[in-house]
């Protein structure tokens, strides 16, 4: 992106598909009308449309013009609701039969203990001391330096955590420089806010440094996003040195860096955070959701001490301030070590089940740590991601296809399988049987 005028006018029409600005099935402008709008060539505008049609997003017909594709039915691939009949490989979430007893016995018992009259009003600064203590003491756990409650913000999940961040440090057009293959949360809140995504390039260890360099001198990128543990979707976890290369990188150029940990509490030895390097021009995210439970909404924020006042004003102005109802449960799970035994006990299972796959899946490629949620597939013959993900769909598997993660609409041929959404072992193990036959199966061939 950045790049041809025709690549970006495409990538703007893609935007506006994607927040249903244009319906699926309504009629483009023409080449001329588009073109006199835009103050650009009907050849330009004629070759911006190839590209969109060449990824799949619209259909033209001599005569007729050009129409936004149907695209409900990848939509339906990837789905948090099911039924009971479907097996859920598409989702990253923890697997509530094992921990949904001591986390409902836990919040009953906060809940007859909320009678603080502070928690039912209003707080400034993002919510109180006592929270952003825990906040920063579940992070610490995983890694985090941070010395003050003060540098801790509270957020609604990461996901807000990463739109704020965003939209305060960077501005519309800006660059963003993130890995090639991401999280699609992050891809969405950069179309919305108009931001133009880099995709760096990744080799077996995560983004690759040089690349990073490159980017930073092409495209002056205003923030760098990593996740530097069980990534989402290869799942790779930084080294450390590979953590101090990009701190080095982000240091010699004026960008900040957002660190997204979420799930490095599923690394069996704690990894200090690239954070801790840079700690000037850094945001470290961390939260509940992925280790305890999304639907607790618990994020939180370290940001440099510089940083702190503008970003509680602007979650103030935004939301006024996450729930301190919520937050109080997530301080007294923290605060009891219910948080961290949760959190151990989804890494035991993310263990066991990424060993069920391999039994399952061992003929084929793919890419696992040892106890991370999902794992990221290579198709085997001439197998293309989209192509798969709908065929498994048709046979009651939800899997999700690698073209969702692309920063850059590249093509793929890989896809993610979660191993955790799926309470039931004996249901997951018929899940990856039909996975596997349908890997092995002709169609791709
Ligand atoms: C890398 C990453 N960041 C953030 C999120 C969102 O987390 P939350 O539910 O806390 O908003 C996800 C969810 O899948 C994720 O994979």
């Amino acid at each position: 992106m950045g790049g041809a005028k025709y690549a970006d006018i495409a990538g703007e029409i893609e935007s506006k598909i994607d927040q249903g600005q244009f319906a699926e099935g309504e009629k483009l402008p023409t080449h001329r009308a588009l073109a006199r709008e835009l103050g650009t060539t009907s050849m330009t505008i004629a070759k911006a449309y190839g590209l969109l049609a060449e990824r799949g997003r619209i259909e033209s017909f001599v005569g007729r013009g050009s129409f936004v594709k149907e695209q409900a039915p990848l939509k339906r691939a990837i789905r948090c609701q099911l039924s009971d009949d479907e097996w859920n490989l598409s989702i990253l979430q923890p697997c509530f039969s094992e921990h949904m007893e001591a986390l409902h016995a836990q919040l009953q018992l906060s809940f007859a203990e909320l009678t603080k009259p502070a928690l039912y009003g209003y707080h400034e600064g993002s919510g109180p001391i006592e929270h952003k203590a825990s906040g920063m003491r579940w992070m610490q756990r995983y890694g985090l330096t941070v010395r003050s409650p003060e540098q801790i913000l509270l957020t609604n999940g990461a996901q807000h955590a990463l739109s704020i961040l965003i939209e305060l440090f960077s501005d519309p057009g800006d660059c963003i420089a993130v890995d090639q293959w991401t999280y699609p949360g992050l891809l969405s809140i950069a179309r919305f806010l108009k931001r133009k995504v880099i995709g760096v390039a990744m080799d077996d260890q995560g983004m690759n440094p040089d690349a990073l360099d490159e980017a930073c001198r092409r495209h002056k990128p205003a923030l760098v996003i990593l996740l530097p543990s069980h990534q989402n979707p290869t799942t790779i976890t930084l080294s450390q040195q590979r953590r101090e290369q990009l701190a080095e990188v982000i240091q010699r150029h004026p960008l900040w860096l957002i660190e997204d940990d979420i799930y490095s509490f599923l690394n069996a030895d704690c990894i200090p955070a690239i954070t801790n390097l840079i700690p000037e021009k850094s945001f470290f995210i961390h939260g509940l959701s992925k280790a305890v439970s999304p639907g607790l909404r618990c994020g939180f924020i370290k940001a440099p001490q510089s940083q702190v006042n503008v970003l509680s004003a602007y979650i103030r102005a935004t939301v006024w301030m996450p729930s301190p109802l919520m937050f109080e449960v997530a301080r007294n799970l923290i605060e009891s070590d219910l948080a961290f035994e949760l959190a151990e006990a989804q890494r035991k299972l993310a263990y066991h089940r990424q060993r069920l796959a391999k039994k399952i899946l061992g003929n084929q490629r793919f890419r696992a740590q040892d106890a991370s949620y999902h794992l990221w597939l290579e198709l085997p013959g001439n197998w293309q991601a989209d192509r798969f993900a709908l065929t498994a769909k048709e046979r009651g598997l939800l899997v999700s296809s690698g073209s969702y993660f692309s920063a850059e609409g590249e093509e793929t041929q890989s896809i993610r399988l979660s191993l955790m959404a799926i309470s039931e072992e004996a249901f997951l193990d018929d899940g990856l049987r039909a996975v596997s036959s349908l890997l092995n199966g002709p169609l791709g061939g």
